[in-house]
């Protein structure tokens, strides 16, 4: 057998021994937005250390937890805590979680991030649903053996957000009080921040938010034909021509202050999936 395969039936087998049925939803939280947490009936927290092969998290602002629970009656599984390429994880071990998921029985994904909004539209805290994404990191996560069991050897990418569930997230948004606005989110390695030369040529190319993750998780789901959707905060406003410095911790703090409203959005969608 694949060894991925084998990998991701062993860390399957052990998280069905905790009998907790099939989550339906699958949720991957980004850096700074852990608060969706308390909209959770928590079944079982647990450290990705237990979980056989799952990558260790190394990031202080992720908890490393993987939660399973319900949102009013829907049942969940939620990664407190993604994986980056910048820490030094390969696109397999960042993907690996997405893929128990699927094996999991998850039908949804949700993901979130924080990134920096080069569309002049955007201002700081701004809640953007991805339409699009450029993927513009150095690895891709279906590269090597590809097991017929995982999907396409060539997954198509025409529509790599489903319009569905996107809809629902901008309708709930809208009840909520604050419209999503939509954009393209251009994935790049990290960890630096991006010069003004380089703003300006991601903004030329068609990006709209610049971010260091959510695109390997998308490619992986587009693959397993997991219908996904991601919602960027916007943490940093990237204007090449007035760009001021920032620090890792505005962008975490920038974070926590829209999170509330962003696991509002994720909650009232979740609740009715
Ligand atoms: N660039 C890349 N990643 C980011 C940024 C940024 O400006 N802000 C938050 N994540």
């Amino acid at each position: 057998m694949n060894l991925l395969l084998q990998q991701i039936t062993a860390a399957t087998d052990y998280l069905q021994s905790l009998s907790f049925g099939q989550p339906r939803v699958g949720v991957v939280l980004g850096t700074g937005l852990g608060e969706l947490v308390n909209h959770i009936r928590i079944a079982h927290s647990i450290p990705y250390q237990q979980i056989p092969h799952f990558p260790e998290s190394t990031v202080e602002s992720h908890k490393g937890h993987l939660i399973f629970g319900y949102i009013g009656d829907t049942p969940i599984v939620a990664m407190q805590g993604r994986f980056h390429y910048y820490e030094g994880y390969t696109m397999q071990q960042i993907t690996f979680p997405v893929r128990v998921m699927k094996a999991l029985g998850v039908q949804q994904l949700l993901l979130s991030n924080a990134a920096g909004g080069m569309n002049p539209a955007y201002k700081k805290g701004d809640l953007i649903l991805l339409n699009d994404h450029i993927n513009m990191q150095p690895e891709n996560p279906l590269r090597g053996l590809n097991s017929p069991a995982f999907g396409p050897r060539f997954p198509d990418m025409s529509c790599p957000y489903d319009p569905q569930l996107g809809t629902k997230l901008q309708a709930v948004a809208a009840a909520q009080g604050g419209a999503l606005q939509s954009g393209v989110y251009v994935s790049v390695m990290g960890p630096n921040l991006e010069t003004r030369a380089e703003y300006r040529f991601l903004r030329m190319i068609g990006a709209d938010l610049v971010g260091m993750s959510t695109v390997p998780e998308v490619i992986v789901a587009n693959q397993l034909q997991l219908p996904c959707a991601a919602v960027s905060v916007v943490t940093d406003e990237c204007d090449p021509d007035n760009l001021h410095p920032v620090s890792i911790e505005e962008i975490i703090a920038v974070a926590g202050m829209a999170d509330k409203k962003l696991s509002s959005i994720f909650a009232g969608v979740i609740a009715g999936l």
